[in-house]
């Protein structure tokens, strides 16, 4: 296990301090009344020890720009550099949210060009860029169905239909908007079972939500007999874009039926991905929904920007201001460096490497739907079990030849599954590593599987009680049991 800085000091080594007392540094200090009282104690490293240990801290977080990171469901795209660089300007750094209209009405405008742009491209009429994460953009997309329930005195609309391969984040979402949900099966080819879907809809439907391509990677072929069924019985549809990447410019949520949807600008649109943020899950809607939309609003009259902070039909505020404007800011050259057709091209490509993957990994795994995938696909590791390996130990020994593991176990419908998504960033040529790869670890399974079962082996924490991991986590590495097993080579 990696030392921490406390167990490398030595007496009488120190990094460099800037001098205190010199005018020039003054800035670099916070003021004197804020400082403690009695000096903290901190580490004694030489300068070169500490460089060395963030250093080293630092290389050992496995991300998009040093591996491979096939993370199904949770799109691992290139983020482009020039976007980073031209977030950073100060034009954009220093403005304040709460500056005069008059002196941001650039930024006024890239807001409302931003979201004029992605309803261009998802077939709506209006938009707000305000929630901080897909999830969040889906609580206020239900929130909006239930005002328009209520603003038209259907008040019994208590359901939210929701297929059983969803995202964790759809009924979620829905039980914190106020609904119960609704399980509508998958049937044998992957799509949502139509006679499911009768027999559940009702006076009582206020919704459905629903991504598409679904979660198995498939696109519906019934998306618009789905959308017809719900609205004759009085609904609205949902469209989670968490999988909007294959669609780009190809196919238009609002032209499938859609009438409210969320986009995850962090997956199709390339900004950076946290862990639920710094995200930005702009919210798009149909006429029948505009009124709903959150404050605060930008509005364009006599060729000037303003913005509305109230409106009484409005869901109101969801995130502090206008959200994460420097996340938007990316997705906005984005779409203007790559254009219509450059937008069509990533979902092409995308579509492409996730076909040629599943084409390949077809002779090692089972493949539950034949059928050309979107975005991503399932496959099974089921196979393998007689060896006592399942889908997990392919995710972990997938870590010692530096790839990040696929999502495994979700959909929580499919047995052993790994869902495996390239994106359009990658090459070919890492492509064809990782099925390498793949066909090295059955390999191995075939003549030393406790290699496989026993993996990881080289990273800084070897195999995990995952369940005692996820009951009991530990969440402070300075109070770590003992007893989890590190690899003490390293
Ligand atoms: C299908 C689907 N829906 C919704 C979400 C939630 O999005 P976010 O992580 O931005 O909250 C995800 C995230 O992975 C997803 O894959």
């Amino acid at each position: 296990m990696t030392k921490t800085i406390f167990e490398k000091t030595q007496s009488e080594q120190h990094a460099y301090s800037l001098p205190a007392e010199a005018p020039e540094f003054q800035n670099y200090y916070p003021p004197a009344h804020l400082l403690r009282e009695e000096p903290l104690q901190l580490p004694e490293v030489s300068e070169l020890d500490l460089l060395r240990h963030f250093t080293s801290l630092s290389k050992k977080n496995m991300g998009i720009d040093t591996n491979f990171y096939p993370l199904g469901s949770c799109t691992m795209k290139l983020n482009p550099r020039i976007n980073e660089v031209s977030a950073a300007l100060p034009g954009f750094t220093r403005t304040h949210p709460l500056a005069p209209e008059e002196t941001v009405q650039g930024n006024l405008e890239l807001i409302d060009e931003l979201i004029k742009t992605l309803c261009h491209i998802c077939g709506m009429t209006a938009g707000t860029l305000t929630p901080n994460a897909g999830a969040q953009g889906e609580f206020v997309g239900i929130r909006m169905i239930a005002s328009y329930h209520k603003h038209n005195k259907d008040t019994g609309r208590t359901e939210i239909l929701i297929p059983d391969n969803a995202h964790g984040t759809n009924p979620a979402t829905a039980k914190m908007a106020g609904f119960t949900t609704v399980s509508i099966r998958t049937n044998a080819q992957g799509d949502m079972d139509l006679d499911d879907l009768r027999a559940h809809v009702s006076e009582k439907t206020a919704g459905l939500m629903l991504t598409n391509p679904n979660t198995l990677g498939l696109f519906s072929p019934v998306i618009t007999e789905i959308a017809r069924i719900v609205h004759e019985h009085g609904g609205l549809l949902y469209y989670d874009g968490a999988n909007l990447n294959p669609m780009l410019n190809i196919v238009r949520p609002g032209d499938m039926g859609f009438d409210v949807m969320h986009l995850n600008l962090h997956k199709t649109f390339s900004t950076p991905h946290g862990g639920g943020g710094p995200g930005s899950g702009p919210v798009l809607c149909n006429d029948k929904l505009k009124i709903f939309l959150p404050t605060p609003r930008i509005e364009k009259s006599n060729d000037a920007y303003s913005i509305t902070w109230n409106d009484p039909n409005s869901i109101g505020h969801i995130s502090t201001f206008h959200g994460n404007f420097a996340i938007y800011l990316r997705a906005y050259l984005y779409t203007k460096l790559h254009g219509h057709f450059g937008l069509r091209r990533i979902a092409e490509m995308a579509v492409l490497n996730a076909n040629y993957l599943k084409a390949k990994l077809s002779d090692i795994f089972t493949i539950p739907f034949p059928q050309h995938c979107m975005h991503e696909f399932v496959v099974q590791a089921d196979n393998y079990l007689n060896e006592g390996i399942r889908a997990l130990d392919f995710a972990k020994r997938l870590l010692d030849y530096g790839i990040h593991a696929p999502t495994v176990y979700f959909p929580l419908i499919i047995k052993e599954c790994m869902l495996i998504e390239p994106t359009e960033s990658e090459s070919k040529a890492t492509l064809d590593t990782f099925i390498q790869t793949l066909h090295t670890i059955v390999h191995e399974i075939r003549t030393n599987p406790d290699i496989v079962k026993e993996a990881p082996h080289t990273l800084p924490v070897t195999r995990l009680d995952e369940v005692r991991a996820n009951k009991t986590p530990i969440l402070n590495a300075l109070k770590a049991d003992s007893s989890l097993q590190f690899s003490p080579s390293i």
